[in-house]
């Protein structure tokens, strides 16, 4: 009678069938292991009658090695159809795939080495929200409610009435940190600014400046002119020279753009400074005591000067970077020619 039982485990393992992992377990728990069916029958040895011993465990080992024999098979079966398996049929004479390192953002490169340079004479660094409202953006530096500025064709709005903008400079942070702090103040305040401007080589809708700010008693414009001509030569290296042209900003006075010795031609005149030998960097000049009286800080007791630069153009003028799209196009071969090594 065992001889049946015999019987239907062999043809059980020979329709037995496995294609993943866990029908593979399914049939070891069923054929292969101790409490398996084929385990049960070495156990039965006990109750064979002495003279047919021989024959059973002739039979059963016979079972045994069937039972091995399709394990094997559907292992292989398994392993040769599942991913898992490829990934493990790794050639190690093939030589090792190229791994591409990131690199710094050559605005982010510029970003730091500016950082870099203010902090090391005193400045610390603030910033504040990009959607801005028409207090922090226009008012309180002094505005007038005419001014071309605040109209459509210049700042992307949000809200009307109030006015909720995405900021057109980062001046708004000037007057958030002279709101919440007391003179002296020397900060410096790097962001993106937005301008409802046509794309082109030279300018964009989204482009970065930096704010300078120093807030304090006796500060004067030898001081604004000192500041930059040593962020000019650290910047740019020893020989730049840096002129201010007289200039109008409504929360500056007096106002100066910031121009420096064209580094394509050395002041000689060239196609990118136009002929002349300069290009501008920014803007700045001395808070004007209204803006310092709108954050309630003492005109009196207090003068301050400001600059905002922008970051795009600095990183144009320093790398000889022809058109500002390629900051935001995400062409690699473009982006790793920057390492901050260079700056
Ligand atoms: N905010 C001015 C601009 O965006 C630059 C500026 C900053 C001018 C600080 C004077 C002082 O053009």
């Amino acid at each position: 009678m065992y001889q049946d039982k015999i019987e239907e485990i062999k043809a059980a393992i020979a329709a037995a069938d496995a294609n993943t992992a866990e029908e593979l377990e399914a049939y070891r728990m069923e054929f292969i292991s101790k409490k398996s069916v084929v385990g049960q029958l070495f156990g039965m040895m006990g109750q064979i009658p002495n003279e047919e011993k021989r024959a059973f465990g002739q039979l059963v080992n016979g079972v045994k090695n069937l039972a091995d024999e399709k394990f094997q098979a559907l292992i292989e079966k398994v392993n040769s159809s599942t991913s898992k398996s490829k990934s493990r049929e790794i050639d190690l004479t093939l030589p090792p795939s190229n791994q591409q390192l990131g690199s710094i953002h050559p605005l982010t490169a510029t970003r730091q080495r500016i950082i870099e340079i203010f902090e090391r004479i005193g400045f610390n660094l603030s910033e504040g929200p990009e959607i801005e409202d028409d207090w922090h953006n226009f008012t309180a530096l002094n505005f007038p409610e005419n001014h071309p500025a605040r109209e459509m064709q210049d700042t992307f709005f949000i809200e009307k009435n109030p006015d909720i903008a995405l900021r057109t400079h980062t001046s708004s942070v000037q007057v958030r940190v002279m709101e919440n702090q007391k003179p002296p103040i020397r900060t410096l305040s790097p962001g993106r600014v937005y301008r409802n401007e046509a794309i082109s080589a030279r300018a964009h809708c989204i482009f970065h400046q930096v704010e300078g700010l120093y807030v304090d008693e006796n500060v004067g414009f030898a001081d604004l002119k000192n500041t930059l001509y040593h962020f000019a030569k650290e910047m740019f290296g020893k020989g730049t020279k840096v002129r201010f042209r007289p200039s109008y900003f409504p929360f500056t006075e007096p106002s100066a753009e910031i121009d420096i010795t064209c580094l394509i031609c050395g002041g000689k005149g060239c196609n990118v400074c136009k002929g002349t030998g300069w290009v501008e960097i920014g803007g700045s000049g001395m808070v004007d005591p209204n803006v310092l009286e709108n954050c309630g800080i003492d005109s009196k007791k207090y003068t301050g000067f400001a600059f905002g630069m922008g970051i795009e153009r600095i990183t144009m003028l320093k790398y000889q970077i022809k058109d500002l799209r390629l900051f935001t196009e995400n062409d690699a071969r473009f982006l790793k020619q920057f390492s901050p090594l260079m700056t």
